[in-house]
């Protein structure tokens, strides 16, 4: 059923047992017919850990969705689409449907070095230009993704939408690329998310004179109203006890012999 209705942009929030904690993910990709959806998740902590360790056949507790507002969509004329590490996963499906609604997609995938790079050939799929960036030169272009864009601007080339997604202060750094420019800038916010629909004030972000709750108001926002300090501020306040966590399961693991 969630393959039939996703729409890019929304996400599910999935447990992998039924005392884990609720782990929100990104809808990269479905396939309505087979009735399967296609999620790509960061070993991040505890939780997104023990996911990856998963094998073909085993199963999760639950999953619901789909959740949030999906992508606004539109023939923008010139799209950039901005992802950095894993936030290429979550840029992907918004990027196809850039390309489907008729727009010339530029994509800028990001990341550290050559070994973290992801989807290469699924974004050139759907890009009329495609770029990779790392950090240490190791494939592509040498340099953060901003500097691809700043490049891209400073060549003539007319933008009329970006969309950026990766870690908090690559979107900042995007924002102000975008911002003296006017171009309209698009992030999907990634705070830390409970119920997901709503209910518990968790997700909460703050929109220029707003505060609004990413789980249904968002995940995408306008990048030049957000309060990215805000969102690293709040996205730390359980960082204690996620290190513990991921420590104690790091340990199980090598009692274990599980990679
Ligand atoms: C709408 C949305 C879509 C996302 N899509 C993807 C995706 O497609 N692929 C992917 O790899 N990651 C995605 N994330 C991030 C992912 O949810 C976190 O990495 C994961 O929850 C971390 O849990 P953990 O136990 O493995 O790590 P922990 O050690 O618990 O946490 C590591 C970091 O992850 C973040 N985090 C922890 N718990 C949550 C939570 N309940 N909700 C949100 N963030 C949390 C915090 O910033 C924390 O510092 C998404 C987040 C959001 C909000
Ligand atoms: S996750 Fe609870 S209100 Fe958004």
């Amino acid at each position: 059923m969630i393959a039939k209705k996703r729409k890019a942009g929304q996400f599910v929030i999935v447990r992998i047992n039924p005392n884990g904690e609720r782990v929100p993910l990104t809808i990269a990709d479905s396939d309505p017919e087979k009735g399967t959806i296609t999620i790509i998740a960061q070993g991040a902590g505890k939780s997104t850990r023990e996911l990856n360790l998963k094998e073909a056949g085993d199963s999760i507790a639950d999953v619901v969705g789909p959740l949030g507002t999906p992508s606004h969509i539109e023939n923008f004329g010139t799209a950039v689409s901005i992802g950095g590490g894993v936030g290429t996963a979550i840029a992907y499906p918004t990027a196809k449907a850039l390309k489907e609604a008729g727009n010339y997609v530029i994509t800028i995938n990001g990341a550290r070095t050559k070994e973290l790079v992801i989807l290469e050939d699924e974004m050139k799929a759907v890009s009329d230009e495609a770029y990779i960036t790392t950090d240490d030169g190791s494939y592509g272009f040498n340099g953060f993704v901003t500097q691809k864009l700043q490049e891209l601007i400073d060549s003539g080339k007319k933008i009329d939408f970006v969309l950026a997604i990766g870690p908090i202060p690559m979107m900042k750094a995007v924002a102000e690329v975008t911002r003296p420019h006017g171009i309209k800038t698009v992030v999907s916010l990634n705070p830390i998310m409970i119920d997901g629909t709503g209910m518990c004030g968790g997700c909460r972000v703050t929109i220029g004179d707003e505060i609004k709750f990413a789980c249904i108001d968002g995940p995408e926002f306008d990048a030049h109203l957000v309060d990215f300090k805000n969102l690293a501020d709040r996205n730390r306040i359980y960082q204690h006890e996620e290190k513990e966590a991921g420590e104690a399961f790091e340990h199980a693991c090598k009692l274990h012999g599980q990679g």
